[in-house]
């Protein structure tokens, strides 16, 4: 078969490990022919493509980013832009196209195949964990392990000086990453999307440490995370050119408004893109090795239309259109009878 493969949308870790396992297994297990396309859909609609084959994907097991480049955006957005993509099916001979991608890109998938009956097969991957129907995403275990580690250092300087830091981590609409770091390094206070913040409340919680003796603290913030309405200013929202409400830098406002509320003297950081980059833990190398096995499988199987997930540790498809316009949330009995036991 001719296949190809893109990653679209952000990128994270695991992106060259989930190419590299389509590639070996479609070529020597298979003989297939693999072709990777450039910056997502702008690649097919372009056709600007790069054979792929086992030597290609030597040494890229460990690599962050992605080889293929990745951008956001849909050929939806564009008067042509589906028309083009059905050409590049049509001159290329493709039999299947990977669609490795989060919620954006696993929707265009989607719809293409529903729309086109174009023989597409889904991979999720996020750092942000919010995709439907997959117990895990790749590239979220090391954002985790990224934000655990900052976390640890935060600890030492934050009990030196005797000071609040609030932490801001990736989450737009779900708070994994926030839940998950929060718990393995030690938060104080995790503010996360699912649940609006009260300001007053996470105040309690420090004074509370305070009177205990605790002058140090780590208050973990999901870059989607807001407050109770009426109780903070919000800050004005910019949208960047795909209309996604530009995040980042609800930690000021936070570390500000702790400081102003309690006088204790408070800190930020923002990890931002940190948590995206850099090398794979072995974690995400596994399961996007397992994830990219299982998604040439399904191309051979003529799975069109569903994606590859992660099922109580099984690897199984399950249909795209399931995840379409929807996020997943983070587990709320984590955060309520886990995370927040550990909170104040
Ligand atoms: O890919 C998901 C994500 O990392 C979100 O957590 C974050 O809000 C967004 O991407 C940032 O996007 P960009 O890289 O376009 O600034």
């Amino acid at each position: 078969m001719r296949v190809g493969i893109l990653t679209g949308g952000g990128d994270c870790p695991g992106l060259n490990a989930a190419i590299r396992a389509v590639v070996r297994k479609g070529e020597l297990v298979y003989g297939d022919e693999l072709i990777g396309f450039h910056d997502a859909w702008d690649g097919v609609r372009e056709r600007r493509f790069t054979e792929l084959n086992v030597s290609s994907l030597r040494g890229m097991l460990p690599k962050g980013g992605t080889m293929l480049g990745t951008r956001r955006g849909s050929p939806y957005d564009r008067a042509d832009g589906v028309q083009e993509v059905l050409a590049t099916f049509k001159e290329m001979q493709l039999d299947a196209l990977v669609v490795i991608g989060g919620n954006g890109s696993l929707s265009v998938a989607c719809k293409l195949h529903a729309e086109h009956a174009l023989p597409i097969v889904g991979v999720p991957k996020t750092i942000d964990n919010d995709v439907v129907g997959t117990d895990m995403t790749f590239g979220f275990n090391t954002a985790v392990q990224i934000a655990t580690d900052a976390i640890d250092r935060l600890h030492t300087t934050a009990e030196s000086h005797d000071r609040v830091m609030v932490v801001e981590v990736m989450g737009r609409h779900s708070g994994w990453i926030a839940t998950y770091a929060g718990i393995a390094g030690g938060a104080t206070a995790i503010l996360i999307p699912e649940q609006p913040f009260d300001i007053e409340a996470v105040c309690a919680q420090l004074r509370s440490r305070h009177e205990r003796g605790r002058y140090a603290s780590i208050v973990v913030v999901a870059e989607g995370a807001e407050p109770l309405e009426g109780t903070m200013n919000r800050r004005d929202k910019v949208y960047d050119e795909f209309g996604h409400v530009r995040l980042g830098g609800v930690a000021e406002t936070i570390a500000n408004a702790i400081e102003q509320l309690t006088g204790f003297e408070s800190r930020m950081v923002l990890l931002g893109h940190i948590q995206r980059g850099g090398t794979p833990t072995a974690f995400d190398r596994v399961l996007s090795t397992r994830y990219g096995v299982a998604a040439i499988d399904a191309v051979h199987v003529e799975a069109w239309g569903q994606m590859v997930v992660l099922r109580g540790g099984e690897i199984i498809t399950a249909p795209l259109a399931d995840t379409v316009g929807q996020t997943r949330p983070v587990d709320m009995h984590l955060y309520h009878e886990v995370a927040a036991v550990f909170f104040g």
